[in-house]
């Protein structure tokens, strides 16, 4: 079968390796055109993604490719605009792509997160409109958790649901191919709703245990102890860890799509958007907790090791450490960036403060203790030290 995939970022190239290897056909298109280059001398941008030895595969900027595919998978950015609202610009324009391209009945798949009704009332519909050509339409979200050695595209379950049976069918035969575990469900609102709350579930509860890690220094007992603590009982309970908040393309996001078709729908999605608030104050909470141990820090040379948004990835996208450095610069910090995984940063050097705001691996955590009187773990990886 002749695959294309729209989108060759984390996803849509993860995707069309996994769909290359196993024999299909793949055209791999973008609009980026350095990122295709690179892919064209087989150099990939994602982590655990090798392109050598994959002849199947051909990465474009060229629409034209997309003529006479079997298959066209959506794996474009859905971000939200500057009042925090769904972007849909890059799906919207994915559409019009397929639209001028595609040139015969295809299955076109969505795996980009956006909220229930998008395939239908969007995707579908901005297709259908231009060409008539009758198109068979799925959704299937992209569960994938970057950096994840455990669960990947193979053995991680994926749901499929299809606007008509034959599509269900058609789109489960495809992530069959590769996928493990396929789980049909009965529309594709189904499907992109799950999506959505399994990333609020971690929202929230990520919130909650943030809270609890406020709470527990105000009243001087240790957050991690009582996490442990908790997790003792063998049911009715999920361990989660206090963080500087929350980062990357997805938790930060995706509980705002549901918070907007909620209001869409006219209900009030008070929890989700103070499960946002929450995570989103944690920088200036530990900006705030650290100037006031350490007697201000108007002056002061911090150092915040971690950059990115978790441990060992590169990705800097919605990454709670950039608010923590806006945080610490209001406060009169000067700050000194460290991470081994993003380019033009500094080393670890002597200080008045030091912040693990992310433990990459490759961070050096002893010369990293050794650096400053004032050491502030944000990750629960140092001992004898203040943090979260
Ligand atoms: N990254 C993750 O961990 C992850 C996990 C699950 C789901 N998702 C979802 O998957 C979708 C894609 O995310 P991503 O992380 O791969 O994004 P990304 O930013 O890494 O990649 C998206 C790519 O799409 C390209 N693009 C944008 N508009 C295009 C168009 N009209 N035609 C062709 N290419 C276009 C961009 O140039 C970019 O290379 C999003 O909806 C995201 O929420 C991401």
């Amino acid at each position: 079968m002749k695959i294309s995939v729209i989108g060759q970022g984390y996803v849509g190239l993860s995707l069309a390796v996994s769909a290359a290897k196993v024999g299909h056909q793949v055209i791999g298109f973008d609009i980026n055109q350095n990122l295709i280059s690179n892919l064209k001398e087989q150099e990939s941008h994602v982590e655990g993604i090798e392109l050598a030895g994959i002849e199947n595969y051909i990465p474009t900027n060229n629409a034209d490719d997309l003529i006479n595919s079997d298959i066209v998978i959506i794996a474009v950015p859905t971000p939200l605009d500057s009042s925090r609202h769904p972007d849909l610009s890059f799906l919207i324009s994915a559409c019009e792509i397929i639209s001028s391209n595609v040139k015969k009945q295809a299955l076109i798949i969505n795996e980009s997160t956006s909220f229930p009704g998008t395939l239908r009332d969007l995707i579908s519909k901005n297709i259908e409109d231009s060409t008539g050509l009758n198109h068979l339409y799925a959704a299937s979200p992209e569960r994938v958790d970057p950096g994840n050695l455990l669960w990947n595209q193979k053995n991680t379950p994926r749901l499929v649901a299809g606007l008509s049976d034959e599509a269900t069918e058609k789109a489960a035969d495809f992530y069959s191919s590769f996928c493990d575990h396929v789980v049909k469900v009965s529309s594709p609102e189904i499907a992109e709703a799950a999506k959505l709350f399994e990333n609020t579930f971690r929202q929230v509860n990520i919130a909650m245990v943030n809270e609890l890690a406020q709470i527990s220094h105000g009243l001087d007992i240790n957050v991690r102890e009582v996490l442990d603590a908790a997790a003792t009982k063998p049911f009715g309970f999920m361990k989660f860890n206090p963080s500087l908040g929350v980062g990357g393309h997805c938790i930060p996001v995706d509980p705002s799509y549901l918070s907007f078709a909620a209001e869409n729908a006219g209900i009030d999605a008070s929890f989700i958007d103070l499960a946002n608030e929450i995570n989103l104050e944690m920088p200036s909470y530990v900006a705030n907790r650290i100037s006031n141990d350490v007697g201000g820090l108007n002056g002061k040379k911090v150092l915040v090791a971690g950059l990115s948004y978790k441990a060992n990835v590169a990705d800097l996208r919605e990454s709670p450490s950039l608010l923590l450095i806006d945080a610490l610069e209001v406060l009169g910090a000067d700050v000194i960036k460290h991470d081994p995984l993003v380019a033009n940063t500094s080393p670890i050097v002597t200080c008045d403060v030091a912040i693990l705001a992310v433990a990459h691996d490759s961070i050096n955590k002893e010369a990293l203790i050794n650096s400053a009187p004032y050491i502030f773990d944000c990750t629960g990886t140092l001992t004898n030290v203040e943090g979260l």
